[in-house]
């Protein structure tokens, strides 16, 4: 097995508000890798665009994710922020890759059964092929770790299943081009800490997500302290006070999704929050959890309204953060092409 450098790739799509399941999920999760890994965190406009997106509308979310990776605090002088659509191998790649993957492996994805749900004639077939373009963004660069949400777990298994094919496929070419066997790596998903999955505040069963209808589900990275405060006391929980073992949270995914908001907004695990607050009831904890979220995201978002004043320097960040990835970006495409055996 060859090594390859400590790379991470993780992107976001421009479509609809950020929200808090985004952030802790993701966007919070990024900033300390910077520290061990060379980090690529990306705008995937060409994701977005799988489903209908207003240009205006596309604009304004690219701007607003690139917003939130600086406001959290991804460094894009170190490291490298950019947007899709400005580095064209992504889709070059994404290309070969739809030539590689199978039609059954897209066809078990169940984030696209549930978009497309009984409509599947009628989305686009960008919407089908979008996990190998996902692929293609991941192993354009070789990355090793790409950090996401739980809901994304099934897309990166299939990256690694695209890779390997790639890699056997090819295994001869890759020999006499006498590239590395593993000419791409199989990244690994990081999946962790106390809010992978976090719920939509209304109902238990559901992912908080930027399509949700009632605006009391969501928190928006741009909620002011009001919303936020608000949401928090109205989300659904239960009669119960909270356990004092985290076993206890078990059949209880109101309660788990709110002591796991919490953990996560403090950098605590689930177990230290019920050191705390076990035996205590909701008319105690969702108080702290609305100050606590106050208190953590409110000058995120302050910082975010800040560069999203100056669209000029976003621009420029972007820019320079896609000539950096399209350096990378050009060197693979060059092996790749030799290795598929294109002319030219
Ligand atoms: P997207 O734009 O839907 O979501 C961005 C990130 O936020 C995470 N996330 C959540 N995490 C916890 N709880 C939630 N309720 C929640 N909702 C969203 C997602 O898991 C994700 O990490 N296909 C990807 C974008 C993508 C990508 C990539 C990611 C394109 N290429 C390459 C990694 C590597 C997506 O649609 O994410």
């Amino acid at each position: 097995m060859s090594s390859f450098p400590l790379r991470v790739f993780s992107g976001i799509k421009p479509s609809g508000d950020l929200h808090l399941g985004n952030y802790l999920g993701a966007i919070k999760r990024f900033v300390p890798l910077q520290k061990t890994h060379a980090c690529i965190y990306c705008v995937v406009d060409l994701h977005a665009i799988t489903v209908w997106q207003d240009p205006a509308d596309l604009k304004r979310a690219t701007y607003e994710v690139a917003a939130a990776y600086l406001a959290a605090g991804v460094d894009p002088k170190s490291h490298i922020i950019f947007n899709q659509s400005q580095v064209i191998e992504h889709s070059e790649l994404a290309w070969i890759f739809n030539c590689v993957a199978r039609m059954g492996w897209m066809q078990r994805m169940t984030q696209f059964k549930d978009k497309a749900g009984k409509n599947s004639q009628n989305v686009s077939l960008g919407l089908f092929a979008y996990p190998s373009l996902m692929a293609a963004d991941i192993l354009l660069y070789k990355s090793t770790h790409v950090p996401v949400g739980e809901d994304q777990k099934q897309h990166l298994e299939l990256t690694r299943d695209i890779a390997q094919k790639f890699n056997n496929d090819f295994a001869t070419s890759i020999k006499d081009n006498a590239y590395d066997a593993d000419f791409f790596p199989l990244s690994e998903p990081v999946i962790t800490g106390p809010a992978t999955k976090v719920l939509s505040l209304r109902d238990g069963t559901k992912k908080m997500s930027k399509s949700e209808a009632s605006s009391m589900a969501t928190i928006y990275m741009l909620d002011d302290a009001d919303a936020i405060a608000k949401k928090i006391k109205k989300a659904k929980s239960d009669p119960e006070p909270l356990p004092s073992e985290t076993d206890g949270l078990k059949d209880r995914p109101e309660a788990a999704n709110l002591v796991g908001i919490y953990a996560s907004l403090a950098d605590m695990s689930q177990q230290q929050v019920l050191d705390q607050f076990g035996g205590k009831g909701f008319g105690t904890f969702k108080p702290a959890l609305a100050e606590l979220a106050v208190e953590s995201l409110s000058p995120i978002a302050s910082e975010m309204r800040r560069y999203l004043a100056e669209p000029d320097i976003i621009e420029e960040i972007l820019k320079d953060g896609a000539n950096r990835a399209g350096d990378i970006a050009k060197n693979t495409m060059r092996e790749v092409r030799n290795i598929v055996g294109f002319v030219g």
